[in-house]
């Protein structure tokens, strides 16, 4: 169904936990998040499958699974199994699950999977997710490769003081068919900072990426290749510029609130009513933009990025 600026909304993201074994630092507080959802709050497999079913009635065809970290849900396998009957399914995670999930997520019908990894140094990959090992993450990411997933990006939040050396992700384009995709750090919640422009990171990178149009499922991002390159580089610049106009998506939190815009606080309650009147309200109500909003009550990690 179209929004009020003519916008087809055919996409929703789908937080299933706000917890994770991670605890990056743009992304939860050092101690954790204090309001923690409650096992009564959160939506439940057969709650999130029909209001998926609504939904697609809409004109939703994809979602995409977050968290937290999602795979530390238990049975997200069952779940994906169900909702890929209904439409496409997609999942973002941390990777440090993937070596025991990556198959069984496969074969029960998951399309494609976007991995968390800012950066490939051991210890800024430690000081960044504050507890990771990125082994782990490395393991989960060998994991999907080899259970025939296609294709896999992986995401990297560019923002300023920590160490990530944009150049060994350009390498590992030449090393792996893995698509790599710098996102502008967006302020959310209380958590301070200053993105890095896709400019700076070209800089950087200083060598010669020619555009190329992106793998399925890109949303946002434009990308990039290096000659030679079995891989690409994507920039998702939803700050330094703004891709509101193009937006077809609302976000479905784990405690059952549909947030129309990533930055508005503005949330319906899916339990609040019929979920086809509640869906139908929201969709018509997604503002314009987000031009000059940013802080939001929640954290990045109870919305799902
Ligand atoms: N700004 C930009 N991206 C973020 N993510 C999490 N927090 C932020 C933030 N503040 C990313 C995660 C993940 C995706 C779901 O959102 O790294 O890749
Ligand atoms: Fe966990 Fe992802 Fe947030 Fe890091 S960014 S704390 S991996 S949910």
């Amino acid at each position: 169904m179209q929004d009020s600026f003519g916008r087809d909304i055919k996409y929703m993201r789908i937080s299933i936990t706000d917890r994770c074994n991670l605890r990056c630092k743009y992304c939860m507080p050092a101690d954790g998040l204090k309001n923690k959802l409650t096992h009564a709050d959160i939506l439940s497999y057969d709650e999130i499958i029909k209001i998926v079913r609504v939904a697609k009635s809409l004109g939703i065809e994809a979602v995409r699974i977050t968290g937290g970290e999602p795979l530390v849900r238990k049975g997200v396998p069952d779940l994906v199994r169900e909702l890929s009957k209904i439409v496409d399914v997609s999942l973002t995670t941390n990777a440090t699950l993937l070596p025991k999930y990556a198959m069984e997520l496969k074969n029960a019908g998951l399309s494609r999977i976007n991995i968390s990894i800012d950066t490939l140094d051991a210890n800024a990959y430690k000081e960044i997710t504050r507890v990771g090992n990125l082994d782990e993450a490395i393991a989960g990411l060998e994991a999907v490769l080899d259970a025939g997933f296609d294709p896999v990006k992986i995401n990297a939040v560019a923002m300023k003081g920590i160490k990530q050396n944009y150049n060994d992700f350009a390498r590992l384009t030449f090393e792996k068919p893995v698509h790599v995709r710098f996102i502008e750090y967006m302020s959310i919640g209380d958590i301070e900072g200053k993105y890095i422009s896709e400019e700076e990171i070209k800089a950087q990178i200083n060598a010669d990426l020619h555009p190329v149009s992106g793998p399925i499922g890109s949303g946002p991002a434009h990308y990039y290749q290096l000659d030679g390159a079995k891989g690409t580089i994507g920039f998702i610049t939803s700050q330094s510029n703004h891709f509101c106009n193009t937006c077809n998506r609302i976000r479905l939190t784990a405690d059952g609130k549909i947030r129309p815009c990533l930055f508005s606080d503005v949330e319906y309650d899916v339990r609040s009513g019929n979920i086809k009147d509640v869906l139908e309200n929201a969709i018509k109500n997604k503002p314009a933009g987000h031009e000059g909003k940013s802080g939001t009550f929640r954290h990045m990690s109870q919305i799902g990025g």
